[in-house]
């Protein structure tokens, strides 16, 4: 990562884009001096609740907006290698559009992150029935899922940044899910441009849990275009190929030989079009890669050539769903109006595997009474 003072001699040096990103970096040392976390309103959900949007600004002069509602990142403000500061990820200006058209841009997902085959499971022989969504399946948590909650909210400060916990009660029953689940998120923002989640929560009755976050990247800016020329790296030697409505087939396939194999940088674009029957299924990339290690690691990279803005993802989590925005149509408006291509982000969802409560094998996806269950996924930025 450059420094500021390196920065601003490169931009001294660029002509007239110099002088735009001295513009820019005028401003990140503006406000480079102590991190800061403001509240403002955001306006009601359609039910008359008012919801705040929290603006975490790190000492670098990068930003992060997120909203109580849903607990959805609404805006990434971070550089490119010039210094030039734009917002990276997918979203709306305004809670109604959230309400009404987003196809989860940056929320919160849970109880169950991807899908569970037929919206059913059974746990200690009692079967739960969830709500269908998704053709036969129950995708991200049913009807109202996380995405869709008002979130209990506080703002912290940690040493290298500034956090926003929110909280939430799920009632047992709700949405199928048996067990009162009480869940906290803490979102921090770093000085180094990392935007850190953690999860815990517990519960009061046995149950599953496979909570995410789920930002739509696009690191040349979003609406500008396509993500298929950024470069993506994936640490997986295996991924879960999927049946026609998108549920694990139960294998772990290698994926050397394959469209799949990310674990050296390609682009998005080159192989997402080749005649793949698990490609067709997705309409491009839509699947869960098997996590090499375990414990907090090293889990994708994204770099985009154009801007050379990276961003790198470390989770806990076995898995990582890569969903490269395909449903997608071009004619969603989002925020400045600005239209969303087919394919105009990548999803990065930490998890553990899609509909693991009908799969054994996978790893466990239960959480019990007296247990704490732990999350911590972190996106990093910075440029090259
Ligand atoms: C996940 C799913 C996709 C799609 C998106 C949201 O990535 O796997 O199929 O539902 O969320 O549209």
């Amino acid at each position: 990562m450059k420094s500021l003072a390196t920065m601003k001699s490169f931009a001294r040096t660029q002509g007239r884009a110099g002088l735009l990103a001295g513009a820019a970096l005028a401003l990140l040392t503006a406000s480079a001096t102590a991190d800061s976390i403001t509240q403002t309103p955001f306006g009601k959900t359609k039910n008359g609740q008012p919801v705040s949007l929290y603006t975490l600004t790190n000492a670098r002069g990068a930003q992060v907006k997120i909203t109580n509602y849903g607990g959805i990142v609404q805006s990434i403000l971070v550089p490119d290698r010039r210094g030039r500061l734009d917002d990276v990820v997918l979203g709306f200006d305004s809670i109604p559009r959230y309400e009404k058209d987003s196809p989860y841009f940056g929320a919160l997902i849970g109880r169950y992150g991807n899908r569970i085959a037929k919206g059913r499971f059974t746990l200690d022989d009692q079967t739960y029935k969830l709500f269908v969504n998704n053709g036969p399946n129950s995708l991200h948590g049913g009807k109202v899922g996380f995405d869709k909650k008002v979130w209990k909210a506080t703002t912290t400060k940690a040493a290298h940044g500034i956090g926003l916990a929110l909280s939430l009660l799920s009632k047992d029953g709700e949405e199928g899910y048996p067990g009162n689940l009480d869940i906290r998120v803490v979102y921090t923002w770093t000085d180094d441009d990392s935007l850190r989640i953690s999860y815990t929560a517990t519960t009061d009755k046995d149950t599953v849990l496979n909570p995410t976050n789920h930002t739509y990247f696009n690191l040349a800016g979003q609406g500008n275009g396509t993500v298929l020329d950024t470069r993506m790296t994936i640490n997986a030697d295996r991924y879960t190929p999927v049946d026609k409505t998108q549920i694990p087939t139960g294998a772990l396939v290698p994926v050397a030989g394959t469209p799949f194999d990310f674990r050296r940088p390609h682009a998005i674009g080159e192989r997402i079009n080749r005649p793949n029957p698990q490609l067709v299924i997705g309409k491009g990339y839509d699947h869960n890669f098997v996590l090499n290690g375990s414990g907090l690691r090293l889990s994708a990279r994204a770099s985009s050539p154009r801007t050379g803005r990276v961003l790198t993802e470390y989770t806990d989590q076995p898995g990582v769903q890569l969903y490269t925005g395909n449903f997608l149509t071009g004619t969603l408006k989002g925020k400045g109006g600005k239209l969303y291509a087919t394919r105009g982000a990548f999803c990065l969802e930490a998890q553990h595997f899609p509909d693991s409560p009908n799969h054994p094998l996978f790893p466990t996806t239960e959480l019990k009474p007296g247990e704490t269950y732990h999350q911590t996924t972190v996106y990093q930025f910075s440029v090259r």
